[in-house]
């Protein structure tokens, strides 16, 4: 069932993310050669702590932190540990918070110094498909428009999309209904409506898009380890358009 939104609610939603955005944007700067990926989950927690906000990954589903790290061939669900980032990593960084009832999710891709070729046009590539995902978002479009602008735009640039984890509804839950693939049909699926709020996030690999999970039962690999990237909005749908919520202007 997908919860509505009201324009009060989104309101809230809003605000949640613009927590997120501000903390990803703060960590953005933090992520140097040199810099362990431990150092980053607690400062992700510290900015939290002091916005008043509860980080929403630590405890779900037993997550032991607050905040993922994923390098390289890692897709998502990349644990902090003391591993060391060095120049040429990509990492994505997804965050997500609890504040005044309602969740903000939010993940972006950042280079490590200077990056491969390759690694640079991943990264962009992955989040101008993020970006041709929510220009579908509006109300009268199917959540096939969404999954397949991502998908055409991903394997046009000969890269593929994850099909094993997706986007999903936000709201007082971290996860709702519907979930968003980044694959799909156009014209297919459930009918957009005004006060539907996305989490929408492509998670695209440089070669398959095959993954598997580690033994930690969290971090999910490319098959080929190959490099991945990802790109996250929380993202509303109003009489107006979409509205990306995760966004400090
Ligand atoms: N942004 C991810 C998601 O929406 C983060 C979840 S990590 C978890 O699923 F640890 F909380 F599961
Ligand atoms: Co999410």
């Amino acid at each position: 069932m997908v919860i509505l939104k009201s324009p009060e609610e989104i309101e809230k939603i809003r605000q949640s993310n613009i927590i997120v955005a501000d903390i990803l944007n703060e960590l953005r700067g933090m992520v140097k050669p040199g810099i362990k990926t431990m150092a980053l989950n607690r400062y992700s927690e510290e900015l939290a702590l002091r916005k008043g906000a509860k980080p929403a990954f630590k405890g779900y589903r037993g997550y032991p932190f607050s905040l993922c790290v994923s390098v390289n061939s890692e897709v998502v669900h990349g644990m902090p540990s003391n591993r060391v980032l060095k120049t040429g990593d990509l990492i994505s960084l997804d965050f997500g918070i609890y504040y005044n009832g309602y969740y903000g999710d939010s993940a972006i891709t950042v280079s490590v110094g200077e990056v491969s070729d390759v690694a640079a046009r991943l990264s962009s590539i992955t989040k101008e498909s993020l970006y041709n995902g929510i220009k579908e978002a509006r109300a009268g479009n199917r959540l096939g428009d969404i999954s397949a602008a991502v998908q055409e735009h991903v394997e046009a640039s000969g890269f593929s999309v994850v099909r094993d984890f997706v986007g999903h509804g936000i709201g007082k839950n971290l996860h709702e209904d519907p979930q968003i693939p980044n694959f799909g049909i156009r014209g297919k699926g459930i009918e957009l409506k005004p006060g539907m709020v996305f989490a929408i996030e492509p998670m695209v690999n440089e070669g398959t898009y095959k993954v598997k999970v580690l033994d930690d039962g969290w971090t999910v690999v490319t098959a080929d380890g190959k490099l991945s990237a990802h790109f996250e909005h929380s993202v509303a749908i109003t009489e107006d358009g979409p509205v990306i919520l995760s966004r400090v202007d």
